[in-house]
């Protein structure tokens, strides 16, 4: 299979999880400068299942505001319309990807684990390096794997491939894919990412997250979520591991500069973070 091919049978599948249609609508509405507070408001109103859980997560500490936002409209005058909009595209890809069938190889528990923990370090470089907004890291952390769900439920014999050439010789999925397969999780990732017509930036940091390029959309944005996703693999089962520093884009590097280098002082402080995160976001997750 080529990749015009596995691109082609991607916009065939019937049950590809969508964006729910309210992440659709408010990711529309935001290209649109007259819309009003009101009718963003109400937008998001018409699901009432998702109504407590936005205001839970913009009431918690990943969204950076713990004062009671007591309604939506409250948290746009509050937090503005990205944000809002952020916490609405991250709850609905968690609620769209659980509880899906994947390989038995593939634990949808510990993907999102590994999700989570790259939102919220995205979310922490964000906020020291004043490189890009918070809330939008963390959205980015979050979905920057995406394609890897989508390659181990409706291609898996891609997915094998890949999964047993990284095991038997000892690579990256990443460069197991690049070996094996003719398409990478960041390409379908960053695939459906456009097709659900989130933002350019948010789109362009899963689709390179493995391969920086200066001609991303939001070079900021794609070069925290690529040194999140580095340290998360590196720290995550020993925090006092050393960082593979040869595997971080020297210009990503540049950029978070001196946060890299004491790494080792501040994530312990983000693997607190990341546990709390993973308790919210994770809840209802098969
Ligand atoms: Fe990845
Ligand atoms: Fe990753």
């Amino acid at each position: 299979m080529d990749l015009k091919t596995i691109l082609k049978r991607l916009d065939h599948i019937d049950d590809l999880p969508t964006l729910p249609t309210i992440a659709m609508e408010v990711n529309k509405m935001l290209q649109d400068y007259d819309t009003s507070i009101k009718k963003l408001a109400q937008t998001i109103e018409k699901d009432q299942a998702m109504v407590p859980r936005i205001l839970k997560l913009v009431n918690s500490a990943f969204f950076g505001f713990q004062s009671k936002i007591s309604s939506i409209s409250h948290a746009v005058v509050i937090l503005g319309f990205n944000t809002v909009r952020n916490a609405v595209v991250s709850i609905s890809i968690i609620n769209a990807f659980s509880g899906k069938d994947v390989l038995e190889d593939f634990d949808i528990t510990d993907f999102w684990t590994h999700s989570v923990a790259v939102a919220a370090t995205s979310k922490y470089l964000a906020e020291k390096t004043r490189l890009h907004s918070p809330d939008e890291s963390f959205t980015a952390g979050l979905i920057h794997d995406i394609g890897k769900v989508v390659l181990a439920h409706y291609f898996q014999g891609l997915f094998k491939n890949a999964w047993v050439s990284a095991r038997e010789n000892n690579l990256s999925f990443y460069d197991a894919e690049k070996k094996e397969n003719p398409v990478t999780h960041a390409r379908i990732g960053g695939y459906l990412a456009k097709k659900w017509q989130l933002p350019p930036g948010l789109v362009d940091a899963v689709r390179y997250h493995h391969s920086v390029s200066k001609n991303a959309y939001e070079p900021n944005l794609l070069m925290i979520v690529h040194i999140a996703d580095i340290i998360v693999n590196c720290l995550t089962l020993n925090p006092e591991a050393e960082i593979d520093t040869s595997s971080i884009h020297p210009d990503a590097a540049n950029a978070v500069g001196s946060q890299l280098d004491i790494v080792s002082d501040w994530f312990p402080e983000v693997l607190e973070e990341i546990q709390s995160a993973c308790q919210f976001f994770l809840e209802g997750v098969e």
